[in-house]
């Protein structure tokens, strides 16, 4: 992991061990500004702040960056209720892609304030293997079997900070590259 990120890692504990996390909006577009704003805060200079430039991973091109405000707006208003209008949610942002970088562990943390908000749960990162979890995003813009299959399987009701790092810790591990 290089300095950035971890120095990332810490934030984002300390977004929680602060309590700035209960500051952070469910749900919404501006949630997820102040999330990655609060992870990358001086590491990245557009810490917070929506991308202008087009981006794509693999053969996958995100959310092009005339249309992103309009996407975002229409995400927001996703429904929350079940698990599977919840991730059809985290899906549909993590094809938004708002950010330049840092989407998948800014995200990670918003999906799990709408699961804990809407059903007293969370993910259990640290069960689900790096390999199938990309695997699995890589597959949802077409199907989203695999992820909600996945994330289903791997729900807990421990909310304790404890499990929130652990949680953390594998959501960053997800992003080296080793
Ligand atoms: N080919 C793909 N198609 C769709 N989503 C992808 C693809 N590859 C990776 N992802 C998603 O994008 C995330 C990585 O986005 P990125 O902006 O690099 O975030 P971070 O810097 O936190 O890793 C992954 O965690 C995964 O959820
Ligand atoms: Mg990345």
């Amino acid at each position: 992991m290089n300095d950035i990120d971890k120095k990332s890692l810490e934030n984002a504990k300390e977004l929680f061990s602060s309590g700035a996390i209960n500051d952070v909006e469910i749900g919404t577009t501006k949630g997820l500004q102040q999330i990655h704003k609060y992870l990358f805060d001086g590491l990245y200079d557009f810490a917070g702040i929506i991308r202008k430039e087009n981006i794509s991973k693999g053969n996958f091109r995100f959310g092009n960056s005339l249309y992103l405000e309009e996407m975002l707006k229409k995400i927001e208003t996703m429904n929350e209720a079940t698990l599977n209008e919840i991730i059809d949610k985290y899906v549909e942002m993590n094809i938004a892609h708002p950010f330049l970088e840092g989407n998948g562990r800014s995200t990670r943390i918003w999906l799990d304030l709408i699961l804990k908000k809407n059903l007293n749960k969370i993910v259990n990162w640290e069960n689900i293997d790096k390999k199938l979890y990309l695997q699995a995003m890589e597959r949802s813009p077409i199907n989203t079997l695999e992820i909600k299959t996945l994330i289903e399987n791997n729900l807990t009701d421990d909310l304790s900070l404890e499990s929130v790092f652990k949680g953390i810790e594998t959501s960053y591990y997800y992003e080296t590259n080793d």
